[in-house]
């Protein structure tokens, strides 16, 4: 990408996803605000197809039109007022839970622990599986499946539809599909049980269970299983590494560990955890990690709907859109020094949605964003404030494709040198 963007500059075709002889990769904030805010007019959202075998056809990812926007009204996590107080405590609480199992003195991957985190928290928190026994068995089924994206051999699959063979649980796509098969399983399970218990709590299958279409129609145990199956995926696996790029950049910085320390002493004993996630340097160093170590390079797709005129060019029906978040988080002219970690830039101005974008835009924006940033920020505050940690090796760590996010290869080792 840096490599193209030299050569050609804000907007390139790059035809490397799909059978589409136009694929567009833009990284000019005028146009990616142009596509943002025209998204349902000159564009239309097709469905992602590189997530389709990840989280099936009816999840929110493949939907268009009206079930997309009636879908996303209802997945969006409800997360405000009251209710934020009680998961961030929650959250705050998984933390040392995860933190206590660890030794003193002994390397630990930070992006496994924050994986173990951002699990438990959608697990309880979304879904409200509480009963200890399913919990466990499709927390590891999830991480098997999520590593299993680390793999050259399944993770590249996904660009290449037609050798997604499934030739037995001994070949790379066949191994996939089990893992997948098992966790629907266990999916089906839970919405099964849910449907025979008759009090709804306020965890989104509840919510899901309860809607009715314009018809009156409910949701089918199908539809809400991708559903399920998208928030699973789509939440934790980004969050976890986003969490493990957090730890890695104030560890390897620690003029800014020391900057966030004074910052969160500043707060006393107990502080409540809404008053932790407005901390301004805690929120900089979030929105620097996320510039610098972009989880997802890319948007989804937009396609040309009717002749548009784009910085310059005519574009026909049928063209692919990407909005390049990678390559404008690394443009010199909003960011100086782009590969340097400075978490001031966020403080010294505001950067429009069209310049930092890590959860995309318009129409597709990130339904997960609130959860991500707030669980992002209590995780790094209360490791930071009651546990002392370093980076294990002095080994830099370069980002690696896991299917269709991008994680710390080495998966940031670490250890725990004391308890606060
Ligand atoms: C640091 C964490 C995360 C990052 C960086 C991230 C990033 C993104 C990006 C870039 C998109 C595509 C947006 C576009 O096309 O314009 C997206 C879509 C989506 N994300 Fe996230 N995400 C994160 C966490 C989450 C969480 C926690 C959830 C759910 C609990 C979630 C659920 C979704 C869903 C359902 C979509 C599809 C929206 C649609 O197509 O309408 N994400 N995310």
């Amino acid at each position: 990408m840096d490599a193209a963007a030299q050569r050609y500059g804000d907007i390139f075709n790059a035809p490397v996803i799909g059978n589409y002889p136009v694929v567009l990769f833009i990284s000019n904030p005028q146009a990616l605000q142009h596509i943002f805010t025209s998204d349902t007019k000159q564009f239309i959202t097709p469905p992602n197809q590189l997530m389709q075998p990840l989280v099936g056809d009816d999840s929110v990812f493949l939907l268009e039109g009206f079930r997309h926007r009636r879908e996303r009204k209802l997945l969006m996590p409800p997360f405000h007022g009251e209710q934020m107080q009680t998961h961030g405590r929650l959250i705050c609480e998984l933390v040392d839970k995860a933190m206590s199992s660890l030794p003193i003195g002994t390397p630990f991957s930070a992006r496994r622990l924050a994986q173990d985190i951002s699990l438990e928290v959608l697990l309880k928190v979304v879904f409200g599986i509480e009963r200890e026994d399913r919990f466990n068995h499709l927390k590891s089924l999830l991480v098997n499946f999520t590593d299993s994206l680390q793999s050259p051999f399944i993770g590249g699959l996904f660009f290449f539809p037609s050798l997604q063979n499934d030739w037995g649980s001994r070949s790379p796509w066949g191994y996939f599909r089990h893992l997948q098969r098992q966790i629907s399983e266990l999916v089906y399970a839970e919405i099964r049980n849910r449907r025979n218990q008759n009090h709804a709590g306020l965890d989104i299958l509840s919510l899901l269970i309860s809607a009715r279409d314009e018809t009156g129609q409910p949701m089918t145990d199908a539809q809400l299983h991708d559903e399920l199956f998208t928030l699973l995926f789509a939440g934790q696996e980004t969050t976890a590494s986003a969490i493990a790029w957090g730890l890695y950049a104030i560890h390897r910085h620690l003029d800014v560990r020391q900057k966030l320390l004074v910052e969160l002493n500043h707060l006393g004993v107990a502080p409540e955890p809404t008053t932790i996630v407005q901390l301004p340097y805690l929120t900089a160093v979030c929105h620097e990690t996320l510039r610098l170590f972009p989880i997802v390079v890319a948007t989804s797709p937009r396609e040309v709907k009717e002749p548009v005129e784009l910085m310059g060019y005519q574009l026909e029906p049928g063209t692919r859109l990407y909005g390049c978040i990678y390559l404008t988080h690394q443009r010199p002219d909003l960011y100086p020094e782009p590969n340097l970690f400075k978490p001031e830039r966020f403080l010294e101005r505001t950067f429009s949605p069209y310049e930092f974008f890590p959860f995309g835009g318009g129409a597709r924006r990130c339904l997960g964003e609130a959860l991500a940033q707030f669980e992002m920020k209590l995780v790094l505050a209360t490791i930071l404030s009651r546990y002392r940690l370093a980076i294990a090796d002095r080994l830099p760590e370069y980002p690696q494709r896991r299917g269709v996010t991008f994680a710390p290869a080495r998966g940031v080792q670490m250890v725990l040198e004391e308890k606060l």
